[in-house]
């Protein structure tokens, strides 16, 4: 089946074809949240000052040359406040619980809730699945967990999270909010946001040391630029791919890997669908111009806006409607407009 629109999409999702689901995302799904990503204007490394961070002149200079640095074990061993400081209102607010999951996560959710089927395993054991296999997510912001009705073994966190701390030396683990306290007191609030978080935070920043190996080197479980990604990437990348029909790609500039090595050690007969601002991933073999196999479908605009035509084409509006409460402001704001529109129709 040719899938070249979200109808078409929406009609391959349902049909016999596609079995097994596979999403990866990026931080392009949380921004209807509140969260900005990385590489936009606007972003964590678009707006990121080194000077205002607590660093060698030559850290500064690494950070001004790849603003990745400042997410890297090469300064972070040697100096944790310039990650500390960035990520001083993301850590407290995750812990606040300051965001929502969107209408992109929602509408996962919903593909686990409304794609399962019987299946029969030998000759007469009967279980039911669902086609959502996974979701790779690359974000830290915890979004996809807030979607309960998904099995958490269904998520892999592919950079981490921010739901855990524990330190980079040893590995021993800090109760979270004893972190998020210490956080909140010794690290500087460079944003200065005036929203509450920066709240009896210091003027200057002061170490978080382990409370097992005395390393200043406790953070949040997040995978440093460096450092190794969770074994549970491997493993599912092993036993999912090769039966993927469908890899939908959203709001990822699938410019760091190995997170962007889906895209291309999928098998040949999977789908490719890209749900983006801007067409990413050309290197790795995503054809944008339809004259190759046939496999991928850009589905250009806003991951809200994109999983709510979709939803919508599957029938799944009322569902997403069921949980509207839950939405951010925005992605509510998006559902109401297109249930009013619907309704005119
Ligand atoms: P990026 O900031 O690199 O890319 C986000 C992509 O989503 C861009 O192509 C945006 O145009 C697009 N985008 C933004 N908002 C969107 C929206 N509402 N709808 C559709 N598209 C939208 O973020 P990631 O690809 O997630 O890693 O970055 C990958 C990794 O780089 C992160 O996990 C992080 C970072 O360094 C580590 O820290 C290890």
């Amino acid at each position: 089946m040719k899938v070249d629109s979200i109808s078409s999409l929406a009609r391959f999702i349902l049909s016999q074809e596609c079995q097994s689901i596979g999403v990866l995302t990026g931080a392009g799904v949380s921004v209807a949240s509140g969260i900005p990503d990385f590489r936009s204007p606007g972003g964590m490394y678009d707006i990121l000052q080194p000077d205002l961070l607590t660093a060698t002149p030559d850290q500064r200079a690494l950070m001004k040359i790849d603003p990745t640095y400042v997410v890297s074990w090469e300064i972070f061993q040697e100096n944790q406040f310039p990650y500390m400081e960035v990520r001083r209102p993301f850590i407290l607010g995750t812990m606040r619980q300051q965001w929502n999951a969107t209408i992109a996560h929602r509408f996962f959710e919903l593909l686990e809730r409304k794609t399962r089927f019987i299946c029969k395993r030998g000759s007469i054991k009967l279980t039911v699945k669902s086609k959502l296999t996974r979701i790779y997510t690359q974000n830290i912001d915890g979004l996809d967990h807030q979607c309960h009705r998904i099995p958490s073994e269904k998520i892999v966190d592919v950079h981490g999270s921010l739901s855990k701390a524990s330190c980079e030396g040893c590995g021993v683990a800090m109760d979270i909010s004893e972190f998020c306290r210490l956080v909140e007191t010794n690290i500087k609030d460079i944003y200065n946001l005036g929203d509450g978080t920066s709240t009896g935070s210091s003027t200057e920043s002061k170490p978080i040391f382990c409370n097992h190996c005395q390393r200043p080197l406790v953070k949040p479980t997040t995978v440093l630029f460096g450092r190794n990604l969770p074994s549970q990437f491997f493993e599912c990348v092993q036993k999912d791919l090769p039966q993927m029909d469908l890899l939908i790609i959203a709001g990822t500039s699938l410019v760091v890997s190995p997170a962007n090595s889906l895209v291309y050690q999928c098998p040949k007969f999977t789908k490719r669908v890209v749900v983006n601002h801007e067409a990413v991933g050309e290197d790795l073999g995503i054809d944008y111009t339809g004259k190759g196999e046939g496999r991928d479908f850009f589905a250009q605009g806003s991951c809200d806006e994109v999983f709510l035509d979709l939803a919508v084409e599957l029938g799944w509006l009322q569902d997403l409607l069921d949980d509207i409460d839950m939405l951010p402001p925005s992605s509510a704001k998006l559902l109401r407009e297109r249930t009013r529109s619907t309704e005119t129709v």
